[in-house]
């Protein structure tokens, strides 16, 4: 990944490819943002003018290169839009630097050293301008072949900004090392997530994926534990089974445990992890199913999420619970009108094999009930209904209840992640009533995310606060990258689940 580094250095003194800049819309035009004082000297204080004079407006994401002043090391000032000029007293907020970052490190792609004097004013900004520019510069090239089966040269232009370097912070300040340690990681992490829903299908199944898991918590200390197809048919999870028994590449269940000696509070995340998601004999037609490989998405977020927990070391138990599957249609395939018998004890009649993703959830979400967490949170990219809602950037929350589902949702907000409370309307339930089994995978079509929500509801356990955040749309972005956000997959919940656990650590979920 890329390398991060802060430095005291001069714009001027530092060598690199590039210098970073912000410049914002003002009233009458660009206006050169804070943090680039001693490049606009350089340019007799002309700096704004000669932007404007070269198209620029300071639009949001906006991009404008230029050579760099004479005496500079660097040969180009690349200067990035950060929209509306904040008003008098105000700072430019964590988002909006987050975003900069990343188009500016997107735009630097190919390139070996960017210096980011962007307006920093203290260590929370650099942590935004860190984090923005380290997801920014993300790509994923592990497919990527010079054409001739050899992986590509290491200055291919392609290849992610190799070092971000922060003007204007203080290497050896306690407040700009810890930013610098948080965005490192939680961007490390981020990326980790985006990898894996950006490996195809062919290449990441269930027991790669688990494995993938594994190495991830050696590495970094976690307790991984995973039940095989053996394992879960013994222990009767039938939703999971039921799932996968019609792929040659059969589930597991992965726990992850993160603990702290000091710790006063426990979460549990839960993530969906459908490898695939042909829609099983209820098949996806063509046009549904070219993107189903990022269907795991939640179980990415939650295995990147622990795993930051353990990095930043915070002082809460953090267990993770990823329910892997592929969901293939074959022989072997569970029917629609077959039931299941389920982790919890419940019979659910499937009438959807399409509607795979709260069957595994749900044995998920009984597991880790049982070991009593204070809050459950679990991340699935569930429903086309919600995509429908929200949108390709929001997610959606639902929880058991108003109190929890707020404390999420603005979590969410501070991590920078847009999100959106939805509410679980009772009456919806009974549309999953079922003639022979206990209830019905699918109920009624309007409010579909809704109805979701509140079949994953069943399989909470008592008196355990619980929130649902689905994805589906902020999963996998298919148009253009912007900000710091790359075409693929983008680590969706990721962010909010680590704020979440930090939240925790601090005794302030709410
Ligand atoms: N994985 C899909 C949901 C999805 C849709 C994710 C679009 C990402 C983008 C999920 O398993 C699914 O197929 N849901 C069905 C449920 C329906 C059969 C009740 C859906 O949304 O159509
Ligand atoms: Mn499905
Ligand atoms: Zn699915």
């Amino acid at each position: 990944m890329t390398a991060l580094t802060l430095s005291t250095s001069s714009a001027a003194s530092l060598r690199a490819d590039a210098i970073v800049i912000g410049v914002a819309k003002g009233e009458k035009g660009p206006v050169v943002a804070s943090g680039a004082e001693d490049v606009d000297k350089a340019f007799d204080g002309k700096l704004a003018a000669v932007l404007e004079t070269l198209g620029a407006s300071g639009g949001e994401g906006e991009v404008t290169k230029l050579p760099a002043p004479s005496g500079f090391k660097a040969p180009v000032v690349l200067a990035v839009g950060l929209g509306e000029k904040p008003g008098k007293g105000e700072s430019f907020d964590a988002d909006t630097l987050r975003r900069a970052a990343g188009a500016a490190a997107r735009a630097l792609s190919g390139s070996a050293k960017g210096a980011f004097a962007l307006p920093v004013t203290d260590a929370a900004d650099a942590s935004a301008v860190a984090e923005g520019a380290l997801l920014g510069a993300y790509s994923f090239t592990a497919y990527r072949t010079d054409g001739n089966g050899k992986k590509k040269a290491a200055d291919d232009k392609s290849a992610p900004l190799a070092e971000v370097a922060l003007l204007g912070t203080k290497p050896r300040d306690k407040a700009f090392k810890a930013a610098a340690e948080r965005a490192t990681a939680l961007a490390a992490e981020v990326n980790r997530a985006r990898d894996l829903v950006n490996t195809p299908s062919n290449d990441l199944t269930p027991a790669s994926f688990a494995a993938a898991a594994q190495s991830a918590a050696k590495e970094h200390g976690l307790k991984a534990e995973v039940l095989d197809e053996k394992a879960l048919i013994k222990g009767g999870y039938g939703g999971l089974v039921g799932v996968g028994k019609g792929s040659e590449n059969p589930p597991r269940l992965v726990k992850l445990s993160y603990t702290h000696p000091k710790a006063k509070q426990h979460l549990a995340f839960v993530g969906k992890g459908i490898t695939y998601d042909s829609g099983g004999i209820s098949l996806k037609p063509a046009g549904h199913n070219e993107t189903m490989k990022c269907d795991m998405s939640g179980a990415a977020a939650v295995l990147g999420a622990v795993v930051a927990a353990s990095r930043l070391g915070l002082r809460v138990n953090v267990t993770g619970w990823l329910a892997l599957a592929e969901n293939m249609p074959s022989g072997s395939a569970t029917r629609p009108g077959d039931v299941l018998r389920m982790y919890s004890g419940k019979t659910v009649e499937v009438l959807n094999t399409d509607a795979e993703g709260r069957l595994v959830m749900a044995d998920a979400l009984t597991r880790a009930s049982e070991e009593k967490p204070d809050a459950i949170v679990d991340v699935a990219t569930l429903t086309g209904a919600m995509v429908v809602a929200l949108g390709n950037r929001t997610f959606a929350v639902m929880a058991n209840t108003d109190a929890f589902r707020d404390t999420v949702h603005e979590t969410a907000l501070e991590a920078g992640e847009q999100s959106w409370p939805m509410p679980m309307p009772k009456e919806l339930r009974k549309s999953m009533d079922s003639p022979v089994a206990d209830m019905a995978n699918i109920g009624e079509r309007a409010g579909g995310g809704l109805v979701a929500g509140l079949f994953l509801q069943e399989f909470v356990g008592e008196g355990i606060d619980w929130a649902h955040l689905d994805i589906a749309g902020p999963a996998f972005h298919e148009s253009a990258p912007f900000g710091y956000t790359p075409k693929g997959g983008t680590g969706s919940g990721l962010r909010t689940l680590v704020r979440l656990a930090e939240r925790a650590a601090g005794g302030d979920l709410g």
